[in-house]
């Protein structure tokens, strides 16, 4: 069999770029490793901005995708239990994002996407690109009941995230990775806790702390917590106790706790963002940290650049614009890599003075208050969070 975009993965990257290639009329099938239920239930970021909700809008996506979701209306930072608010319409100059969680993204697009006729292959094991450095790629799998299959293609879309099969199989010295180790950790829950009124973040002398909505009923919550901790270093009861240290509240209601991970807090970037006729797209390419809440949104970005690109290849023959694919979302992903790191630093330095010195942490103090002094400085952090 033989299709013209074989996309390895469908989390956010891979399912926008099924959809928004549908809509360009480019055929495609999307092999995925993981069971349906297991891919919509997985949770994560939480927030689409300005331009990543611009993306479906500008392919007649919009009323599947953002139907319903709230608008961003303001951010709160408590400062060592004081409350500050930055009203987003002002920042951004009225360029405002969506409250999407992942899960909601990925439902709809999922559904819309299987719905509409597209081809979707869960549990893919074995995926494996061939031939990507030449002109005729093929993507071989075994399917759930061990039959192999191969797809000839044109062009490979390598969705599959930070520990996939697309960036491994790229020879080794034609890419080039770029990591950084932000030298501290990040416990985040899942609570079936109220959400609280506007997303929420701590700075603290006992570390950062966040809470984010999820929804009517449940909470995402941050902590900062050292590099090295596990699961044993924060029962809940510990986890209770700190958020409410952090977060200057000692009413603040607990509830069940689904789920604890840790986040690696560490950035990646891999350059060239393709080897031939693979395209990497999403996690696959890069990794940011939370702050910021780019992850997502540069996965969609990628997709959107993409998607243009393979229909100048495919429906006019045109590969200018797929030569272009790395150089163009790189630009971007190192703008939102400076921001998520610039936002780290500050709202971490600020308050755990232990992390980088006193001096230093005046200088995170000065960084954040700006935002609430001058118009040019918040309006500059307003454009970044509306996507730049
Ligand atoms: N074969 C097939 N599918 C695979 C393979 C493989 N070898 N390896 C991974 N996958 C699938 C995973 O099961 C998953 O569904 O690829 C998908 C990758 O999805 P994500 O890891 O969510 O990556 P991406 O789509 O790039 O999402 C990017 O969204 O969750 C936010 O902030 C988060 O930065 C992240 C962003």
């Amino acid at each position: 069999e033989s299709t013209e975009v074989v996309v390895i993965g469908a989390g956010p990257a891979g399912l926008t770029l099924a959809n928004l290639l549908r809509q360009a009329g480019v055929g495609c099938v999307v092999l995925e490793r993981q069971s349906r239920p297991y891919v919509e239930q997985r949770q994560r970021a939480g927030i689409l901005d300005h331009r990543g909700a611009g993306v479906f809008e500008s392919w007649g996506l919009a009323d599947v995708v953002l139907a319903g979701m709230p608008q961003e209306t303001k951010v709160e930072f408590r400062v060592d239990g004081e409350q500050r608010f930055l009203d987003v319409p002002t920042l951004t100059e009225g360029r405002l994002g969506r409250l999407v969680p992942q899960q909601v993204l990925v439902g709809r697009l999922l559904a819309h996407y299987v719905e509409t006729g597209g081809d979707l292959r869960f549990e893919a094991a074995e995926v494996t690109p061939r031939g990507v450095g030449g002109p005729s790629p093929t993507v071989t799998y075994r399917d759930a009941d061990g039959i192999t299959h191969e797809i000839a293609c044109s062009y490979v879309a390598g969705c599959d995230g930070h520990h996939g099969v697309s960036r491994v199989s790229v020879p080794e010295h034609a890419l080039t990775t770029y990591s950084y180790d932000h030298g501290i950790g990040w416990l985040t829950i899942l609570a079936d806790a109220p959400p609280p009124r506007y997303p929420l973040m701590a700075i603290t002398t006992h570390g950062f702390a966040a809470h984010f909505p999820r929804g009517p009923r449940a909470s995402r919550f941050y902590l900062q917590c050292a590099p090295a901790d596990t699961a044993a270093d924060w029962p809940d009861e510990r986890i209770w106790t700190q958020l409410r240290l952090r977060l200057a509240d000692g009413d603040l209601p607990g509830g069940p706790i689904g789920e604890k991970v840790f986040v690696e807090m560490r950035s990646h970037v891999v350059d060239p963002m393709h080897y031939g006729r693979l395209f990497l797209v999403g996690d696959a390419a890069h990794i940011i940290t939370p702050m910021g809440g780019k992850g997502m949104n540069l996965a969609v970005a990628d997709a959107d650049v993409l998607a243009h690109a393979l229909r100048a290849a495919v429906r006019d023959g045109d590969e200018e614009p797929l030569a272009a694919y790395s150089a163009t979302c790189l630009e971007r992903v190192w703008n939102h890599q400076e921001f998520s790191r610039w936002m780290t630093e500050m709202t971490h330095e600020a308050g755990d003075e232990t992390l980088a010195g006193p001096f230093r942490r005046r200088l995170a103090r000065a960084r954040f208050d700006r935002l609430f002094t001058s118009g040019p400085a918040a309006r500059a952090f307003g454009d970044l969070m509306a996507g730049g």
